[in-house]
């Protein structure tokens, strides 16, 4: 059985992060969350605790018997044809156990045994470490409202989220990366059952009712192919990246204080004090402070591109494929901007009252952003 101690479960920076780690271990210990010697649970949420008798138990068996636990975690199809028993999917029971291994060791301090984003170090932490449960991710190479491709899971873990405490873990080997995203996904796929069990409950049954177990399977079934259709809907760039020049910044300059972006960023770029609504997650959000040259989603061009064609799925920035689909170019252009602010260039101020914002900023479109163009082929774009 596998023992929850410091040594195990803290192990999340490589040598060259000591001095983070020397940081955050006292506040890690005081909050006595990875000292306890006790198997590693899943936390039954709230929701789902507070359903009446008839339902509690059905649903946590459910989550049980699709999700395992995690010291044996496994993934399960639903079966009509064989009469309710579920079958095996592809991913295979030992790749899992490596992935949810690695998962409590170097993930779980600050995402939670659970992927709920609740570990023992996220109070200390902000933005706080990421809640997998609602199946929402920020920085992905998807229209806003589908879910990551695995390989932008990767991105993430890979290089770590700069700017925010999310590591990189750049040195773990192949088959421990692939086995532990497989896992996060694991996770994100029984959070969302979870809270979709949840809502089942209250909207469809009444006190005495039990669940329809193929009701629950077709729930397991679309949350399943969410995952899977990601695959098929890269963003691409509608027109090819003008070649960078002092003059493609300056019209991103002056797109970024006419089209809406200075509205929640400022004119200067540094953001604004004030919040710009709320997350998905619940969290308050703020603009980002473009100035600090931190880009938590990568600063690779085609990353910056797809936040502003997109938005970051999840947060307030919004999507400007629709605002701006009479003059692509002009993404391309707000990339070029952004880097030059990132990097630390200067900018005249008197710009800011030669281009004043259009008389409506550019109507922002959260929910719909189509992709670009289908990328059939895996990682054309990477
Ligand atoms: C020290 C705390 C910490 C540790 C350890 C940590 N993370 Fe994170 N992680 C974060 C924070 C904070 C964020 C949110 C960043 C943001 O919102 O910009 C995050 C975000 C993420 C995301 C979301 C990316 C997206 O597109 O929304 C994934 C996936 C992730 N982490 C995976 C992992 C995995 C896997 C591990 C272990 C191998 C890990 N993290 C370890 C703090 C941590
Ligand atoms: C409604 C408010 C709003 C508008 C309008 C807006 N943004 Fe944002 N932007 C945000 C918020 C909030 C974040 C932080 C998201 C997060 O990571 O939680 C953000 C983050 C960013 C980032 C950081 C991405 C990263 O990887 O960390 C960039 C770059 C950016 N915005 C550029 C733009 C540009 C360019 C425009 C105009 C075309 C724009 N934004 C318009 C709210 C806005």
């Amino acid at each position: 059985m596998q023992v929850f101690t410091v040594s195990r479960c803290w192990r999340p920076f490589g040598q060259q992060h000591w001095r983070v780690l020397a940081i955050l271990l006292p506040a890690l210990l005081l909050s006595g969350g990875c000292t306890r010697s006790q198997p590693a649970v899943y936390v039954i949420s709230a929701k789902i605790d507070e359903l009446p008798a008839k339902q509690r138990a059905p649903a946590v068996d459910v989550l049980k018997r699709y999700f395992g636990t995690p010291e044996s975690p496994r993934l399960m199809a639903p079966s009509v044809a064989s009469g309710g028993t579920l079958l095996i999917e592809k991913a295979d029971p030992a790749h899992l156990k490596l992935g949810g291994r690695i998962y409590r060791r170097r993930c779980a301090s600050c995402h939670g045994v659970t992927g709920d984003g609740n570990g023992p170090a996220a109070e200390y932490l902000n933005p706080p470490p990421r809640n997998y449960l609602p199946g929402k991710f920020k920085f992905m190479s998807t229209p806003r409202g589908s879910k990551p491709r695995r390989l932008d899971l990767i991105r993430t873990i890979r290089f770590g989220a700069k700017g925010t405490s999310m590591p990189s873990f750049r040195w773990l080997p192949d088959d421990e990366m692939e086995a532990v995203v497989d896992y996060v996904i694991l996770l994100s796929r029984r959070g969302e059952l979870e809270i979709q069990l949840a809502m089942e409950a209250e909207l469809e049954l009444d006190e005495e009712d039990d669940f329809d177990l193929e009701v629950v399977g077709d729930i397991v079934n679309d949350i399943a192919d969410s995952w899977a259709e990601a695959k098929h809907q890269v963003v691409l760039p509608v027109v090819r990246r003008p070649a960078s020049s002092e003059e493609t910044v300056m019209l991103g300059r002056k797109a970024f204080l006419t089209k809406g972006c200075a509205k929640c960023h400022g004119a200067d770029g540094r953001g604004r004090p004030e919040n710009v609504g709320k997350d998905d997650w619940g969290h308050l959000a703020f603009a980002a402070d473009i100035t600090m040259g931190t880009l938590h989603g990568g600063r690779r061009p085609l990353d910056i591109y797809r936040r502003i064609y997109a938005g970051i799925n999840g947060t307030p920035m919004p999507g400007f494929s629709e605002a701006l689909k009479d003059e692509p170019e002009t993404i391309w252009h707000l990339v070029d901007y952004v880097r030059a602010v990132a990097a630390g260039q200067e900018f005249d101020p008197a710009d800011i009252e030669r281009y004043r914002p259009e008389t409506e900023p550019a109507e922002t479109e959260p929910a719909e952003t189509e992709p670009a163009e289908t990328e059939p082929a895996a990682d054309a774009t990477q």
